[in-house]
């Protein structure tokens, strides 16, 4: 009887070893292939890549690792601006900013710089404000504005100088330029607080910038920036705003056009180096069918007479309130052979709304990459099609969660479009209004907070390539920015020493 039991215990546990060995080796090539499907999970790191990439991830698992036994200490759980400032100790962030990222493709306009910078323009001369209730109302003026105002105009150098309290003067006024603030929670209970302070946002900063001069200056400040957070291109989004004159004098919106033009081509001169940026006409979306028509011909004038700068057209404004897509279907279709189209779509938590199916109307009418993007997970036949088209996805995490759609990041939908792949770029959408930097916390925030943990510097080679990839570089000036890319990346790969950071 021994040996029979023997016998049977011997097999029992051969078995068992095989369907364990056979459990431990499936599920650690299900694992593998996961991770080879993940955005940049088929990139081979080279021995150099390698070393830097180790510095990297043992970086990023401290972090991680902290975090995930330390629940109460995983920053990212918390609004945006409770962590903001810790950001910049982190170790994979400094590696971040230092990291050669390609092309930051979804930009706007006057919510790019943030309120330190806006700050010194109102030391410039000439400047007149106008203190309503809960409003400041701004303006360069060789004379006292007639600009309707419930408060009266006065010039900012006399108001400042009035208020005996310059310190106090001027937390006050930056408080206008920002939407930052102690108490989040408090200040922004729902997306309808949070889009009205963003609305205004743009209403008071835009008065201020829309003098040429200054107009022209800020994107030149914006482009030097960028350049500083190691990006090589830049594609901004404008609505195009009239711009003015000291004396009153105000354009049409082609010259705004124009002088988007002349500050990227002095910046060229200055920094050849760069690559260059191209402009998105993305006018409001809350409008009519007849202001359609005439963006539309606004967009082919400018792509006819500066084609060097035009790369295509939107539509924006908070995308719950505005007009869907379908509204203006047939005209945007009239003229899809002629632009090309980087629609906002499904920046939303809603699940079978208008603004959801703007999803399938910008894939429809051949947009060449999609604002945000949000509600995609939601639409299987969506995702097949993105891929399909290869339409790049303009995903802004930090910028989701400062406007309502998700608290912690680790639910954005961002997890899953990497983990299967989809042809992500990131951006920072409007990192002056919520004063992050440039690009480089939306970066980390996605890398950290977002990706998975596993997810390594192969992750932000892709997210680069894809950057250049996706965005309207065309022929050889696309292929040269790659080669350039390349080398700067293996600069910076090469140069690279661990203790630094
Ligand atoms: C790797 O994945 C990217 C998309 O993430 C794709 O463009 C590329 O063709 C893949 N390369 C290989 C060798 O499979
Ligand atoms: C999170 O924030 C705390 C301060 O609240 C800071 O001490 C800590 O270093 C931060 N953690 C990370 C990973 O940034
Ligand atoms: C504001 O102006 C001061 C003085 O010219 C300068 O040192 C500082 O860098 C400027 N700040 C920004 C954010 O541009
Ligand atoms: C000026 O205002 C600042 C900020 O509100 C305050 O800290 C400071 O004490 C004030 N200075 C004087 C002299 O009142
Ligand atoms: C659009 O492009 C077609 C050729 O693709 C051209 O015939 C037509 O004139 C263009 N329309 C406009 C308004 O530019
Ligand atoms: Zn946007």
């Amino acid at each position: 009887m021994r040996p029979f039991i023997t016998l049977i215990s011997l097999l029992l546990y051969q078995c068992f070893a095989l369907s364990s060995d056979s459990h431990a080796s499936n599920r650690a090539k299900i694992l593998h292939d996961e991770e080879l499907l993940a955005l940049g999970g088929n990139i081979t790191l080279t021995e150099q890549e390698t070393k830097v990439n180790n510095c990297l991830m043992q970086y990023k698992l401290n972090e991680i690792n902290f975090a995930f036994n330390n629940p109460e200490y995983f920053n990212f759980t918390y609004h945006f601006f409770k962590y903001k400032t810790n950001i910049h100790t982190s170790k994979v962030y400094k590696i971040i900013k230092d990291l050669p990222k390609g092309a930051a493709l979804h930009l706007h306009d006057v919510a790019i710089l943030g309120p330190d910078y806006l700050m010194n323009i109102t030391y410039m001369n000439h400047l007149y404000v106008c203190f309503a209730k809960d409003k400041v109302q701004l303006k360069f003026s060789d004379q006292l504005p007639t600009d309707p105002c419930s408060g009266h105009w006065q010039l900012m150098s006399e108001a400042r100088r009035l208020s005996r309290n310059v310190t106090n003067f001027d937390a006050q006024l930056r408080q206008h330029f920002t939407l930052v603030v102690n108490d989040p929670a408090k200040v922004y209970p729902c997306i309808k607080n949070t889009w009205e302070a963003f609305m205004n946002y743009f209403i008071t900063v835009g008065s201020m910038l829309t003098y040429r001069p200054v107009w022209e200056q800020y994107f030149y400040d914006t482009l030097k920036a960028f350049r500083e957070q190691n990006i090589m291109y830049v594609e901004v989004r404008s609505t195009l705003p009239k711009l003015y004159e000291l004396d009153g004098t105000t354009y049409d919106p082609f010259i705004t056009a124009k002088a988007y033009k002349k500050s990227i081509n002095k910046f060229m001169k200055d920094y050849p180096d760069f690559t260059g940026a191209k402009l998105i006409y993305a006018p409001i979306r809350d409008t009519d069918k007849k202001s359609v028509t005439k963006y539309l011909e606004l967009a082919l004038r400018i792509k006819a007479e500066m084609p060097d700068v035009f790369a295509g057209f939107d539509l924006v404004g908070q995308e719950d309130k505005g007009k869907p897509l379908i509204e203006f279907a047939d005209q945007l279709t009239a003229a899809a052979d002629n632009l090309t189209y980087f629609f906002h779509a499904g920046e939303t938590d809603w699940y079978g709304t208008s603004t959801d199916e703007n999803l399938v109307d910008a894939i429809l009418l051949g947009a060449k990459r999609l604002g945000h993007a949000y509600a995609l997970p939601k639409h299987p036949l969506l995702i097949k099609e993105v891929l399909k088209r290869d339409i790049g996805l303009e995903v802004n995490v930090i910028s989701n969660t400062v406007l309502s759609l998700v608290q912690d990041v680790r639910n954005h939908p961002l997890a899953l479009f990497l983990a299967q792949g989809l042809p992500v770029v990131l951006s920072s959408d409007d990192p002056g209004a919520w004063e992050a930097d440039l690009i480089s916390e939306d970066f980390y925030v996605a890398f950290v907070g977002v990706a998975s943990k596993s997810s390594d510097l192969r992750l932000l080679k892709q997210l680069a390539l894809n950057s250049l990839k996706y965005s309207a570089l065309e022929g050889d000036t696309k292929k040269t920015a790659l080669k350039k890319f390349n080398s700067e990346w293996n600069d910076f790969i090469n140069r690279f020493e661990c203790s630094a950071y």
